[in-house]
C-alpha cells in the first residue's frame, strides 16, 4: 500500500475527472437545483429531533486515532453535550464510558486528555480502571459494601474504524462499521491517518444553525467571490469532483499548482496528490474531514447551549509526518496554521453564516437554493432529513 494517498486507480480517476473538467469548464452536476425552508435553520421542533436523533443515538466521530496516541491515555470530551470518557486500555483497544461516576453522579475526569491507568473521582474519590471496573470505594467500611453491585462506568459503543475513532453518546446496539463508512473504508486506510499526530485544537463558537456551518465546507462556488483576497489565491474555485456513500461523501478540490503540474508532469501518477487537491469528507451527521499537504483537519460541528441558532466548530489539526518535520526544522508555529485557518473560516465564511441566521430568523426568504453545482449541500441536507425520517426534497430541473 502506497503511504499517505488515496488507492491510486481512484487517485488517478479524482484527477482526471479534476483535468478534464478544468480543461472544459465544466464542474460536478447535481442534475438540478433544490430548495430548502429557511425554517430548517430555526424551528425549535425540529431541532429537538435533531439533538435526540443525531446527537444521542447517532454514532459520531470523535476524532482520529492519534488522540489516544499509546495504550493508558484518555481524552474526556463533552462537546456533545454529554460529557464522555474515551480510553486507550492497557492492551491498545479504544474504549468509551459516560463520564458519570455512579457514586452521585460526579463527572470522573474533567476535560482533556493525558496518560493514566485509573481515574479517582473528585468527589469521593471512587476509583475506576481503563477497563471502566470500580476498583475502589473510599472508606468503604463506613459508606457501606457495594463492591458486588457491579457499579462500573457505563460503557457507550464504541469502535476504532481505519484510523477514526467514534461513540454513540447514548447506549445502545454496537457500532455498525458499514454504517459509520459507507464504503469510505478503502480511502481511510490509504490516508495513513493514525500516523498525523495531533497538534492543535481551537473551538469556534457562531450564531448560526450547526448545519448552516456544516454547509460552509461542502461548496467552492462561493471560493472566487468571498474568499477572493484569501483562499482563491492558492484553490480553484468552483471545481470540484463528488461522489457520494450512502450517508457520507467525498468532494475533491484542486489548487492553483494543478495547472503547472498538468503542464509540466506528463505522467499524471506521480502527481503530489495531497500538494494539488483538498480532499474533503462528511461523515454523517456532523463532521468534515479535510485532507490535504499539511495532514488533516477535522471539524466536529454541534449545536451550542441547546439552541438552534448557536452553534460550536471543534477543530483538530492531525500533522502529516514530514510536515511536522518541516516545521521542526524551520522553527515554524502550529499556532501560526492554526490562527490563519480560523481567520479564513471565521472572518469569511461563518460571518456569511451568520448574516444568513439573521435573516432566517425573520423567515426571509422563505426558501434558499441549493445549485446543480453544490451537490453535496443537496446530499447534506437530504442525508440529514432521512435520518429523521423527513420527506426528502426533490431535485428540480433548472
Ligand atoms: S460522586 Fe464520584 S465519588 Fe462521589
Ligand atoms: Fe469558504
Amino acid at each position: 500500500m502506497e503511504y499517505g494517498f488515496m488507492d491510486k486507480s481512484e487517485r488517478l480517476r479524482v484527477l482526471n475527472t479534476l483535468t478534464e473538467r478544468l480543461a472544459n469548464g465544466t464542474t460536478a452536476d447535481a442534475g438540478g437545483i433544490m430548495r430548502v425552508p429557511m425554517s430548517d435553520f430555526t424551528s425549535s421542533q425540529l431541532f429537538a429531533q435533531e439533538q435526540e436523533v443525531f446527537f444521542r443515538n447517532t454514532p459520531l466521530c470523535m476524532g482520529l486515532s492519534s488522540d489516544l496516541p499509546e495504550p493508558s491515555t484518555y481524552w474526556s470530551d463533552n462537546a456533545t453535550g454529554i460529557p464522555i470518557l474515551m480510553v486507550r486500555d492497557g492492551e491498545g483497544n479504544f474504549r468509551a464510558y459516560a463520564n458519570a461516576c455512579r457514586h452521585r453522579g460526579s463527572k470522573v475526569v474533567p476535560e482533556g486528555r493525558g496518560s493514566r491507568s485509573r481515574f479517582a473521582c473528585p468527589f469521593h474519590a471512587w476509583t475506576y480502571g481503563l477497563d471502566g471496573k470500580l476498583l475502589k470505594v473510599y472508606k468503604e467500611g463506613h459508606f457501606g459494601n457495594v463492591s458486588n453491585r457491579n457499579l462500573g462506568l457505563i460503557a457507550l459503543p464504541s469502535a476504532e474504524l481505519h484510523g477514526t475513532l467514534w461513540v454513540r453518546p447514548t447506549c445502545g446496539d454496537p457500532i455498525d462499521e458499514d454504517e459509520c463508512l459507507s464504503g469510505l473504508q478503502d480511502d481511510l486506510a490509504h490516508w495513513n491517518l493514525s500516523d498525523h499526530p495531533v497538534v492543535g485544537k481551537q473551538v469556534i463558537d457562531t450564531r448560526m444553525n450547526w448545519k448552516l456551518v456544516v454547509d460552509s465546507y461542502g461548496e467552492i462556488y462561493h471560493l472566487n467571490v468571498l474568499h477572493a483576497k484569501t483562499a482563491a489565491k492558492e484553490a480553484l474555485g468552483n471545481l470540484q469532483t463528488l461522489d457520494t456513500f450512502d450517508k457520507n461523501l467525498r468532494m475533491v478540490v484542486a489548487n492553483q499548482k494543478l495547472n503547472l503540474v498538468r503542464l509540466f508532469m506528463p505522467r499524471m501518477d506521480v502527481w503530489p496528490y495531497r500538494q494539488i487537491t483538498s480532499t474533503m469528507y462528511f461523515f454523517y451527521p456532523n463532521v468534515i474531514m479535510l485532507v490535504d499537504t499539511f495532514g488533516v483537519d477535522l471539524l466536529r460541528v454541534f449545536p451550542l447551549e441547546d439552541s438552534p441558532t448557536k452553534s460550536r466548530t471543534i477543530h483538530s489539526w492531525y500533522i502529516h509526518p514530514n510536515v511536522q518535520k518541516h516545521f521542526k526544522t524551520h522553527g515554524m508555529s502550529y499556532e501560526d496554521r492554526l490562527r490563519t485557518f480560523r481567520d479564513a473560516v471565521a472572518k469569511e465564511d461563518y460571518a456569511m453564516g451568520e448574516d444568513v441566521q439573521l435573516n432566517a430568523d425573520v423567515g426571509i426568504p422563505s426558501e434558499i437554493f441549493l445549485g446543480r453545482n453544490e451537490g453535496a449541500l443537496q446530499h447534506f441536507h437530504n442525508a440529514h432529513r432521512s435520518g429523521i425520517g423527513r420527506d426528502l426534497l426533490p431535485v428540480e430541473d433548472a
